[in-house]
């Protein structure tokens, strides 16, 4: 295991369409050594997750976890997760029409890719996930509130998406201005879970 380095925005693996992976390739040792890698390096960045073409591996592959997370605090706690080629469906809202709030989740999000950076981002708070496992198995599951929105995050990056296309411009913040001026109450509101920043569980 090794801990990988982190391309910053600018980087134009970020902006690439990654390759989707066979199910026979997730058993092959590059790719295992590419999971166990795309895990260490969440954890010692404390990210909530992250994908394989930010490791600069142009892959369908991305690693989500909430665990007490200081760059997330408060946010509800997301089962290890390891996927293949992921695709995710809104089940809520209608294509092409703004979100209602009961709908949406809004969240300043951040991503190890653009250091420093946070925004206001909102997006469905209830998709269905369907994948390849670790094992390269098909999973189809139903996710929703803040871990909905990370398992959207990871699978833009598989697709040249980064967050600070989705977010309001006129919320980005570095760090420090985020922690000064955004009220934590505004950090993180799940329109359909709990007030606060008790966002709802999913399932998985
Ligand atoms: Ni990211």
């Amino acid at each position: 295991m090794a801990i990988r380095k982190i391309a910053q925005l600018g980087e134009p693996v970020l902006r690439r369409i990654a390759r989707a992976l066979a199910p026979a390739e997730l058993a092959l040792p590059n790719t295992r050594a590419l999971i166990d890698d795309l895990i260490e390096t969440m954890r010692d960045a404390d990210g909530a997750g992250l994908a394989a073409p930010q490791v600069y591996e142009s892959v369908q592959l991305v690693v989500v976890e909430g665990r007490d997370n200081p760059r997330y605090p408060g946010a509800d706690r997301i089962p290890l997760t390891v996927l293949a080629n992921p695709r995710v469906t809104p089940l809520v809202g209608k294509p092409g029409e703004a979100l209602d709030d009961v709908d949406a989740i809004s969240l300043f999000e951040g991503c190890l890719s653009v250091s420093g950076v946070r925004g206001r981002v909102r997006r469905p708070r209830r998709v269905r996930v369907e994948a390849l496992d670790e094992s390269g198995k098909a999973v189809d599951f139903v996710w929703e509130g803040f871990r909905a929105a990370v398992i959207q995050h990871e699978t833009d990056h598989l697709f040249g998406t980064l967050f600070v296309d989705r977010a309001d411009s006129r919320t980005l913040t570095f760090l420090r201005e985020y922690e000064r001026h955004v009220p934590v109450a505004e950090r993180l509101v799940d329109g359909g879970g709990p007030p606060g920043l008790e966002a709802k569980g999913g399932r998985a």
